[in-house]
């Protein structure tokens, strides 16, 4: 099916005893937002770790787009249009907020050389509209590592975006901000995706915004899918309320 964007074929792999990937067999369509679930040490990110490059199953395949990105590196993968965010943003924090945009722009377009000018790698229409998505414009010549938690999610997100994905996996895109800026945040997140058209999945601890924000939810538990389905469907689950949800 040519709209299938990521599909996994039984992925295996476990540290020592430890089972992380128990058979994982998925699949995600295009413009699907799906919410992963579960508790921690779950998988979840080892899951994207996985998608990603970052690690290497002991058996099974992943396919983007069809084409199979088992054994690529992250970057290769990152380069063929699947994204990913890090729980903790993975920033340039001796750079200005458009720095750093643009050193991800760059390495988009293979053009980050020592002899090159930054701004002369990359679109400064492309960093200042990425910027303009997320809410930075007003602190573009800021030093990343002035901005709060919320924004550094953000600017990780506008990082991800100007490479123009078209999947983009956010590892607790709301962990470390507080519950009154949460919804704010994935609004801002939300809204970009759908003027990029980006798919999308993220982790999420907060059952209010997994039921806002997401068209699907998949329930970890102990490396395995235990349900994935419509939200209404997933969080009324009576496993999934007993052993992930915790009521
Ligand atoms: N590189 C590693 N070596 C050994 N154990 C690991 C490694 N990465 C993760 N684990 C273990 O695998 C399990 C799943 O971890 P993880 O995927 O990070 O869970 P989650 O994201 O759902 O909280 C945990 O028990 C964790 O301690
Ligand atoms: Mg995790």
């Amino acid at each position: 099916m040519s709209d299938v964007l990521l599909q996994t074929k039984d992925l295996q792999l476990a540290f020592g005893a430890v089972v992380v990937a128990d058979h994982i067999n998925f699949s995600l369509r295009a413009g699907e937002r799906l919410a992963v679930i579960g508790q921690n040490g779950a998988g979840k990110t080892t899951f994207i770790n996985i998608c990603t490059g970052l690690i290497q199953p002991q058996a099974g395949q992943v396919f983007f787009e069809g084409h199979e990105v088992t054994g690529l590196a992250p970057r290769a993968i990152a380069l063929r249009g699947m994204v990913r965010s890090f729980q903790l943003p993975q920033l340039f924090n001796e750079h200005s907020v458009r720095d750093c945009v643009c050193i991800a722009a760059a390495g988009k377009k293979n053009r980050l050389r020592i002899w090159t000018a930054l701004q002369d790698a990359v679109d400064p229409a492309d960093v200042d509209h990425v910027l303009d998505m997320v809410g930075l414009s007003q602190r573009a010549h800021d030093m990343a590592s002035a901005l709060p938690e919320g924004q550094r999610k953000l600017l990780d997100i506008a990082m991800a975006l100007v490479m123009r994905p078209r999947l983009l996996i956010l590892d607790e895109p709301t962990s470390g901000v507080s519950s009154e800026e949460k919804h704010g945040l994935m609004a801002t997140i939300m809204r970009a995706l759908d003027e990029q058209q980006v798919s999308a999945i993220f982790v999420e601890h907060d059952v209010d915004i997994v039921s806002e924000y997401s068209t699907r939810v998949a329930a970890w538990i102990a490396g395995r899918i235990a349900a994935d389905g419509p939200p209404a469907q997933v969080l009324a689950d009576p496993e999934i309320r007993a052993n992930v949800i915790g009521d």
